[in-house]
C-alpha cells in the first residue's frame, strides 16, 4: 500500500476544531489498514501571522509542495484587521493557490434529503440536489495585475483591481467543466458577464471553441452570472456542473452551499494541472465555511464539511473512490441518526457540538466498514 504524505493546515478560528475530526479519521483510516497517512503539521493565515509575521512561510510553503495533498481549515477573522495587506491571513490561501497552481475548484452542493428541511428554500427546491461548482481558481480578478490603491493627489485616491483572462485558462477549467459534467448528467452551464465584460466574452468564445472541438456530447448551455445567481435559488436542479471564473465562483458557491442546509456542509477541491510524468496532481481541500470567528472556540462547528473535503482527497488524490463513499455514507448516516450541529438544527433533531459529529461519523464508519 503506498504511503500517502498528507500537510495538515489547520489555521483559524474554527479551522482547529473542525481539522481535528479530520485527524481523528485519518488516525481510523491508518488503524483499519484502510490506508498508510503520513501526517505534517503547518501554521497559516493569522496563525502563521502571530507567529512569523507572514501568512505563510517558505517552509510551509515547501512543505506543500512536497506534499501528496494539502488539507487545509479556514484562515481569517477580526483578530487580523490590522494586518498588513500582503501579510493578511487570505494571502497565505491564495499563495497556496497559486503556487501550486491549482486552478480548478471542484465545489459540489448536495442536500442529504435529512437536510432538506435546513434549507432556507422550500424542500421540494433542494431534497435530492446535486450540483458541483467548477470555480476557476488561479486567474481573474483575484490575481490580475495591476492591483493597487493609488493617491491621486488631489484628496481622491483609485482603486484598481484587474480582471485578466487567456485562452488556455479559460480552455483547461472549461475541459476539466466537461469532464466532470461526463461523470454526471452531462450537462455543463458557464457562467459569465459577456454582456459588460471583454473576459465574458472571450470566455463564452473559448467555452463553446472547447465544446465544439472535444465535448460535443455533452450538453452545454450559457447564463449571464446575475441571471445564473437567480436560477440558482429558482430552481437549483436545472444544473449538473457549472463552470466560472474566480470571483463569480466565490459568490455562486456560497449561494449554492445555502441550498445544501449550511455553509457548514459544502467541501471543495482544488485541484493543479496532472502531470505527464507522474499522473499526479498538486491538491488542495478545504471546506468553503471559512474561519467563523463568531463560533470559534466554542466546540460548536459543523466538522461536515471538513470531514466531506477529506473524502475528495481520497476520491480525486488517492484513487480511493470505494473509501470516499464511505465517508460520505457515514455523514448520510450520523445525519439520518438525527444528530445535528447547531448551524442545521431543526426541530426533532439532537444538537450536537463539533466532536460528538466526528464521532459519530466515525462510529458509522465502523458499522459501515464491518458491514
Ligand atoms: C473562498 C473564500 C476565499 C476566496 C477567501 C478566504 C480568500 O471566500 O474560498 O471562497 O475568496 O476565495
Ligand atoms: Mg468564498
Amino acid at each position: 500500500m503506498p504511503t500517502h504524505k498528507l500537510l495538515l493546515l489547520p489555521g483559524d478560528g474554527i479551522g482547529p476544531e473542525v481539522m481535528a475530526e479530520v485527524k481523528k479519521l485519518i488516525a481510523w483510516m491508518n488503524a483499519r489498514g484502510l490506508g498508510q497517512f503520513e501526517t505534517e503539521e503547518g501554521l497559516v493565515g493569522g496563525a502563521a501571522y502571530d507567529v512569523h509575521g507572514v501568512a505563510i512561510t517558505e517552509a510551509t510553503m515547501a512543505q506543500a509542495m512536497a506534499a501528496d495533498a494539502v488539507i487545509f481549515g479556514a484562515v481569517g477573522g477580526p483578530r487580523w484587521n490590522a494586518a498588513p495587506y500582503d501579510a493578511r491571513p487570505e494571502a497565505g490561501l491564495l499563495r497556496l493557490r497559486k503556487d501550486l497552481g491549482l486552478f480548478a475548484n471542484l465545489r459540489p452542493a448536495i442536500c442529504y434529503p435529512a437536510l432538506a428541511s435546513s434549507s432556507s428554500l422550500k424542500r421540494e427546491v433542494v431534497d435530492g440536489l446535486d450540483i458541483v461548482i467548477v470555480r476557476e481558481l488561479t486567474g481573474g480578478v483575484y490575481f490580475g495585475e495591476p492591483k493597487t490603491i493609488m493617491d491621486l493627489g488631489n484628496g481622491q485616491k483609485r482603486a484598481i483591481d484587474t480582471q485578466v483572462y487567456d485562452t488556455y485558462e479559460i480552455e483547461r477549467i472549461a475541459r476539466v467543466g466537461f469532464e466532470l459534467a461526463r461523470t454526471r448528467r452531462n450537462k455543463l452551464t458557464s457562467m459569465d458577464k459577456r454582456n459588460v465584460m471583454k473576459t465574458g466574452v472571450l470566455w463564452h468564445e473559448v467555452v463553446n471553441q472547447v465544446h465544439a472541438r472535444e465535448f460535443k456530447d455533452v450538453e452545454l448551455e450559457h447564463q449571464l452570472a446575475d441571471a445564473g445567481a437567480m436560477q440558482l435559488v429558482r430552481w437549483p436542479k436545472q444544473f449538473d456542473v457549472i463552470v466560472t471564473d474566480n470571483l463569480f465562483g466565490d459568490v455562486l458557491s456560497d449561494v449554492a452551499a445555502m441550498l445544501t442546509g449550511s455553509l457548514g456542509m459544502l467541501p471543495s477541491a482544488s485541484l493543479g494541472e496532472i502531470d505527464a510524468k507522474t499522473k499526479k496532481r498538486r491538491a488542495l481541500y478545504e471546506p468553503v465555511h471559512g474561519s467563523a470567528p463568531d463560533i470559534a472556540g466554542k466546540g460548536l462547528a459543523n466538522p461536515i464539511a471538513m470531514l466531506a473535503s477529506f473524502a475528495m482527497a481520497l476520491r480525486y488524490s488517492f484513487a480511493m473512490g470505494r473509501e470516499a463513499d464511505l465517508v460520505e455514507q457515514a455523514i448520510a448516516a450520523a445525519l439520518a441518526a438525527g444528530l445535528r450541529t447547531h448551524d442545521i438544527k431543526s426541530e426533532g433533531t439532537t444538537a450536537v457540538g463539533t466532536t460528538a459529529m466526528g464521532s459519530a461519523v466515525l462510529q458509522e464508519l465502523d458499522r459501515l466498514a464491518a458491514g
